[in-house]
């Protein structure tokens, strides 16, 4: 049975503008996918007919559903004029554990604040009551801000990852959830060795398959200066035995990249190292920051259609450097806006996207307009919706972030400021809401077709 949400529907198939259906309407099929996009209730074909304006009511959610004289369910339609209908976010890339250290040691740059703040937050995800606490604390404020997908990092920690996996299940939400493999450059008690990193690793993708059928995982090397080459060979394997996605960290920072390329002087870039060891799987790896990329990696990078997680926020913090999007995106590459959360002190994606845009106009400052063009609101919102969501699609978990026919039903209802004296069209109403508005401003979550209720209040 097809369900009809109405309201000012607003997505970006294309970054350039947004399309705005002014109350209009999505349909979604049985399987929670979107079937048609249009106009008016009347508009929305049925099997080939066209309903008609009495056959297609507004209804109460709860009222019954009524049968027409072919015995074709009638289908329901949820009114939410007044309000806008937006894709829900994606955020390809957050590190679940550091959410209790959002805001904290930010007067450091990338490599202390990971041995000062984040290091030792993380190792206390080896108890699973923290873990449990601080994971569910986690996802309900992921959940209250509307990122609905995302692609996480957990600890080094198999139980805890295991934990978080199975509370992204009872949650409701969709993330891909990997598990980090550290097995040099950390402090003691955040290191394995290479052979349990592999099977600990191994562990989880078997037990995760039966236990958490609906949260992905992606194969998780922390960054390069943390993995030996042997692990970075055993995770290559894992990629290709399995067909997962991969996630890691490249050239945030410049201190970084140095190390990297002392470690391994004979590689000429750090992108490079990763496809060496087959940690850059075509069309499934997502690599967060890409600040300081050489030609050669930007032409890897979209070779191996790679989605590069743009953290702009994280990057202010981190003083690690102004991504050139502009240039990224002419090169070709799938930029996406990430929030980087700890790194990135907030899990919204508003705000980051937000910060995107202030960042780029930042770029022009040193580069001039000319050369690094900022981001219009419709292509940063592309990149924290459509773009990103894509990558759900490429791994088989349902293509989201657009409403596009075909796309899952991942949504957001978000209610409209009233008495605006500029009479603002609805994508005037979601600027105000992107810059202005917040998670009270989100009335409802949809996964799939499905409304997705408060997880752990
Ligand atoms: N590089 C390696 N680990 C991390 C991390 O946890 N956060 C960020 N921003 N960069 C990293
Ligand atoms: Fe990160």
């Amino acid at each position: 049975m097809t369900i009809i949400i109405r309201g000012d529907i607003v997505f970006t198939p294309r970054p350039d503008r947004f399309t705005v259906l002014e109350d209009g309407c999505v349909a979604v099929g049985d399987d929670g996918r979107v079937t048609q996009v249009a106009g008016s209730p009347s508009d929305i074909r049925l099997r080939g007919t066209r309903a008609s304006g009495d056959r297609i009511v507004p209804t109460d959610d709860a009222a019954p559903r009524s049968t027409v004289d072919s015995g074709e369910p009638e289908p329901r339609v949820i009114d939410r004029r007044g309000c806008l209908v937006i894709p829900s976010f994606v955020d390809l890339h957050v590190h679940a554990p550091q959410y209790p250290m959002a805001g904290v040691g930010l007067d450091e740059q990338l490599l202390r604040w990971l041995e000062n703040t984040t290091f030792p937050v993380e190792s206390h995800f080896a108890d699973p009551q923290v873990a449990g606490t601080w994971y569910r604390r986690f996802l309900h404020r992921i959940w209250r801000v509307g990122t609905l997908r995302f692609s996480a990092f957990a600890t080094l920690h198999e139980e805890s990852t295991l934990m978080l996996m199975g509370l992204c299940q009872e949650s409701g939400l969709r993330p891909v959830v990997g598990k980090v493999n550290m097995d040099r450059n950390a402090p003691e008690e955040l290191l394995e060795s290479t052979r349990d990193s592999l099977e600990s690793t191994r562990r989880i993708i078997g037990k995760s398959r039966a236990a958490t059928p609906d949260i992905g995982y992606v194969v998780t090397p922390r960054f390069v200066p943390s993995t030996t080459p042997e692990l970075m060979e055993g995770l290559g394997e894992i990629v290709r035995e399995f067909g997962l996605p991969v996630q890691s960290h490249l050239d945030e920072n410049r201190s970084e990249v140095e190390w990297v390329r002392r470690l391994h002087p004979d590689v000429p870039t750090y992108a490079q190292v990763y496809d060496r060891f087959g940690l850059m799987p075509e069309g499934r790896t997502i690599m967060a920051h890409c600040i300081w990329m050489t030609q050669t990696e930007r032409r890897l990078l979209r070779e191996r259609g790679v989605w590069a997680a743009h953290c702009p926020q994280s990057n202010l913090n981190l003083a690690s450097g102004l991504m050139p999007v502009r240039r990224d995106l002419d090169a070709g590459i799938k930029v996406c806006v990430a929030s980087d959360v700890a790194a990135g002190h907030d899990p919204s994606m508003p705000r980051q996207i937000v910060s995107a845009i202030e960042t780029s106009k930042a770029k022009t400052f040193e580069t001039g307009h000319e050369n690094d063009r900022p981001l219009a609101l419709s292509e940063a919102f592309y990149m924290a919706t459509k773009r990103p969501g894509e990558f759900f699609g490429a791994i088989g978990r349902g293509r989201v972030g657009t409403f596009e026919p075909g796309c899952d039903f991942d949504a957001l209802v978000i209610r409209e400021e009233d008495g605006n004296p500029l009479d603002l069209p609805p994508e005037g109403k979601l600027a105000r809401f992107i810059y202005d508005g917040d998670d009270r401003d989100i009335l409802e979550r949809w996964i799939a077709g499905r409304t997705v209720p408060e997880p752990f209040a």
